[in-house]
């Protein structure tokens, strides 16, 4: 049986992250890959490699019998669905990073796999430099895995935590993150949390065998934070962070969101800063368990694009377990959320869409108020992100269709009115 293959390889794109990988294999000799061509859209551009590997033809990486390895670290997610799908039509195995291309065609991509054999690893698209992908897939495969909170964007990790620990606006800590190479050429895909939202449909799919257009999934950046939203979290000793939450309901689906959320103190997710990611996971029996690494970057994604490559030379594939060989979970909108919403005009916020509002801060020079309102009303509604209303979930937010229909009946009950 043919245990190391030896890999030839084509690479998609020599920016960030394929610089990195260049860099990275040359560090590497024992891996014996060898970079056959690399095929770039800019020649002009002064690269750090010899001229004889670039090439800006596709066809001369993708129509070459002798590269078996495609990778791509492209930006266009178009593009680089064209380059996966020939790629693995034309026999070869294939390393992607393009988690936008990924979560939008994750339908095709895994017919793709079944129709041609051939494997398709994107460890780096979700948390870059950790292994978040192949431990969903091999670790967790049984029904204990009750939930998932995590960081999975780095810029909007980074903004927030330069902000406001370190005092920097807004548009300088964006800057930063840009010039550090974390955010995406469009920055409005990280702080409007496309990107965040993008990662958490296939870690779904990982997780639970959940297949969900990143439409489907409720979902905010952080654009509409305020430095008054800060200031509440401070005098509570909360953070605010971009949190990707999914939670095994008594029902057995499961709820699935990317909102803004207050983290208390001593939640591991608090620990994480700047660029870094953190996943927590809580399964049965084993409690909880946090992977932490940084989560954007040259070398912590092409760490991770390395360890595909490695994980290649003995025909690793993902089997999707949770999808083919569990019965799939589906996601649910019977749930209620506790919601801080702070906001300047009274009039825009739709109090008969709460179930019921706990607090009020009508005094305060930045108004807000925290109540439980049903999934589906946000879902279904905009009020929540538009007008300089800033909606954050507050910590453990996730209230149970169960438990309403419980505390609704012990109310009645309490007013004799049953
Ligand atoms: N823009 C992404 C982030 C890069 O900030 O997380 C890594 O996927």
């Amino acid at each position: 049986m043919e245990t190391h293959k030896q890999l030839t390889i084509g690479l998609f794109g020599f920016g960030v992250v394929g610089e990195g990988l260049y860099k990275v294999l040359q560090q590497t000799p024992s891996l014996k890959a060898e970079l056959k061509k690399v095929c770039i859209r800019h020649p002009e551009k002064k690269r750090n490699a010899p001229a004889e590997l670039f090439t800006t033809s596709k066809e001369e990486l993708l129509e070459d019998p002798s590269i078996n390895v495609i990778v791509e670290v492209i930006d266009d997610a178009d593009a680089a669905f064209t380059i996966v799908s020939t790629a693995l039509r034309n026999g070869k195995d294939v390393v992607s990073a393009s988690k936008k291309m990924i979560a939008e065609h994750l339908e095709a991509l895994l017919q793709l796999q079944q129709e041609t054999g051939r494997s398709l690893l994107y460890e780096s698209a979700a948390c870059a430099s950790i292994p978040v992908i192949r431990n969903l897939e091999e670790y967790y495969d049984n029904d204990l895995l009750h939930s998932i909170k995590a960081i999975v964007n780095g810029s909007t990790n980074f903004i927030l935590t330069k902000m406001f620990e370190e005092g920097l606006d807004f548009k300088q800590a964006l800057i930063l993150a840009q010039q550090l190479g974390f955010a995406e050429s469009n920055p409005k895909l990280d702080v409007e949390g496309y990107d965040a939202v993008n990662k958490w449909t296939f870690l779904l799919t990982h997780a639970y065998g959940i297949k969900a257009a990143p439409e489907e999934i409720l979902f905010n950046g952080i654009q509409n934070i305020q430095a008054g939203d800060a200031a509440v979290a401070r005098a509570r000793n909360q953070q605010i962070k971009l949190v990707a939450q999914a939670q095994k309901l008594q029902d057995g689906k499961v709820a699935a969101f990317v909102l803004p959320q207050f983290v208390n103190h001593d939640d591991h997710l608090a620990f994480v800063k700047n660029e870094y990611n953190g996943v927590v996971i809580e399964s049965g029996f084993a409690d909880k368990q946090f992977f932490y690494g940084k989560g954007a970057g040259s070398f912590p994604t092409a760490s991770a694009v390395l360890s595909d490559i490695s994980a290649l030379r003995y025909q690793y594939k993902y089997e999707y377990k949770k999808l083919y060989h569990h019965t799939p979970h589906e996601l649910s909108n019977d749930l209620y959320l506790r919601v801080y919403v702070s906001f300047d005009n009274l009039d825009l916020i739709p109090r008969d869409q709460f179930a019921w509002i706990e607090e009020w801060h009508a005094q305060e020079e930045r108004k807000y108020l925290v109540g439980v309102i049903a999934f589906g009303e946000l879902k279904k509604n905009n009020w929540w992100r538009e007008g300089n209303t800033s909606l954050i979930l507050t910590p453990n937010p996730v209230i149970e269709d169960v438990e309403i229909r419980k505390l609704k009946k012990r109310s009645l009950e309490l007013a004799g009115l049953v």
